[in-house]
């Protein structure tokens, strides 16, 4: 039996996947579509409910985006959010008018019947505000339930039909209750079961890239990273060995990552994966070199040209897969600030083959990263690999600061492994952000034994963050540091000096270079 859906037309909000994403919540399972989308094919998928999303545009404007009239003659429940529910009164005969004041940010919401939408919530709730437009007449059949101080119509329904609208986002976090609105919209309107979960949306993806593959093959730059490892473990799932992994191994990496990349995927999944072997040449490039944008270019040209070298090695393929997540839609966002502001791109993508043509497969396009960690561990990766820490892309390469030598690279590996076994140890490895070792290019004196030494110094990094825009160092326990401290000086040579790295993020950056 197909499951029932929940379909959100996307007139172009910034908040149509984290509305999606809300009903995932709700145990839900619900597909985002084009706000083309056609009555029929809504009908097709067994669509219980529809959710009209926000968007940029005026409904007054000409050529403002408007679904299929028939979406209102399907007989389901229709909830329209911002843009959505200036559709819905417009598109029914109600009246939309510009308004004089921009309603924008918090605003105070006044219940007045509370129904079925408003089930069990308070009378008066904060929510978030982002529109121009209001309601100056609502369509025959609708009545208003809610009013904020700009508009008295902030919520209307028309309990007949199952038609409701609300102007403010119930998916942003900073709605009070929002989550309970679209709850309610799920359960007490439309029916919906709970029984869409994690192992649905596996199951989904792979059936989703079966399809979509069929017999075709299916590369994939695989970093080791959360992203990259889930995707190639969703991939594997779906096609197994028409899937090849290359792993870029720049000689930049840390003590035994490449044996632990290749000993996971390729023994322990069984995936086919190869690994460039490129240290030298990276090395080579970066010969001499000290400046941080001088490096970081010359690694990502050289990844580019390792790669590129990599794929064609292995032949035709038609598709090219990554990790790529829906970019970060930080959910922390400040009280008054726009969370549209907050949104930070992701770099995943470049450093595609011109003279290669790929179809791209991105399959956690729409998921967010919380959500991806939990696909993995649906999917058997372990947690090392789900809760891993960020690693940037061009590695040890910026830790070594200053020109980059194997002997330096050989130390800082020694001292950031023994800071990986402490954090560990002590449990503090999943509680922050990141932890990580940093070569500095000076020498200081000191004394071992009765002799005098002149060796170079480590500096310990670990902060705690939400999104890396911002971060503070992590007011870690004196015993752990102490540790950390005495094993590094012990046990790798060619280190005198510990120190710890007390700058927040601004002024400083969580890297150093
Ligand atoms: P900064 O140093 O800018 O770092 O405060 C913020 C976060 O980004 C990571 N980082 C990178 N990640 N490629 C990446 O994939 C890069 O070139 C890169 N540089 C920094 C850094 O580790 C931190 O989590």
């Amino acid at each position: 039996m197909k499951h029932q859906t929940i379909a959100v037309l996307d007139f172009g909000s910034q908040y149509t996947q984290v509305i999606a994403r809300r009903i995932r919540e709700c145990s839900v399972y619900s597909k985002i579509y084009h706000y083309k989308a056609s009555a029929k094919q809504l009908k097709k998928d067994n669509v219980v409910g529809i959710i009209l999303s926000g968007g940029p545009e005026s409904v007054l404007s000409k050529g403002s985006p408007r679904p299929d009239k028939k979406v209102f003659e399907l007989g389901v429940p229709v909830l329209g959010i911002c843009y959505g529910v200036q559709l819905l009164a417009h598109m029914l005969g109600g009246k939309v008018e510009k308004s004089h004041a921009r309603e924008y940010g918090h605003g105070e919401l006044k219940i007045k019947t509370k129904g079925s939408l408003f089930r069990g919530l308070p009378s008066v709730l904060r929510v978030w505000n982002s529109h121009g437009d209001r309601l100056g007449k609502l369509p025959k059949g609708f009545r208003a339930v809610a009013s904020t101080e700009n508009s008295g119509f902030a919520g209307i329904v028309d309990e007949k039909r199952r038609f409701y609208g609300i102007q403010f986002h119930p998916e942003v976090h900073h709605t009070e209750g929002g989550l309970n609105i679209l709850e309610n919209f799920l359960r007490k309107i439309c029916g919906c079961r709970a029984d869409w979960s994690m192992a649905s949306l596996a199951e989904e993806s792979i059936a989703n890239i079966r399809e979509k593959v069929g017999n075709d093959r299916v590369l994939l730059g695989l970093s080791g990273g959360v992203d990259s490892s889930v995707a190639a473990a969703l991939i594997h799932k779906a096609v197994g060995r028409q899937l090849t992994c290359v792993f870029v191994d720049n000689g930049l990496l840390r003590l035994n990552e490449r044996e632990l990349v290749v000993d996971l995927y390729k023994r322990h999944f069984n995936m086919d994966v190869r690994v460039a072997r490129a240290g030298s040449k990276f090395l080579k490039r970066l010969k001499g070199v000290s400046d941080p944008e001088r490096k970081r270019k010359i690694i990502g040209n050289t990844f580019v040209e390792v790669f590129q070298d990599s794929l064609k090695r292995i032949g035709e393929s038609r598709f090219l897969a990554q990790g790529t997540l829906y970019p970060d839609v930080i959910e922390s966002v400040s009280i008054d600030g726009n969370p549209a502001a907050t949104i930070k791109s992701h770099h995943n993508v470049g450093g595609l083959p011109k003279n290669m043509k790929f179809e791209l497969l991105e399959p956690l396009r729409q998921l967010f990263k919380d959500e991806v960690r939990a696909l993995g561990a649906e999917l058997g990766l372990p947690k090392e690999v789900v809760w891993r820490q960020p690693f940037p892309g061009p590695g040890l390469g910026v830790r070594v600061l200053g020109s980059i030598t194997r002997r330096k690279l050989d130390v800082l590996r020694k001292a950031d492994a023994i800071l990986h076994e402490e954090m560990m140890g002590s449990n503090l490895y999943y509680k922050v952000w990141q932890s990580f070792c940093v070569f500095l290019p000076v020498r200081t004196v000191g004394v071992m034994g009765d002799e005098r030494t002149y060796e170079n110094v480590i500096a310990v990094r670990v902060v705690e963050s939400k999104d890396a825009m911002t971060a503070d160092w992590v007011r870690v326990p004196y015993e752990v540091l102490q540790r950390v401290s005495n094993r590094i000086i012990n046990e790798v040579s060619g280190v005198n000096r510990v120190v710890y790295d007390i700058s927040s993020k601004p002024p400083g950056t969580i890297e150093w270079e």
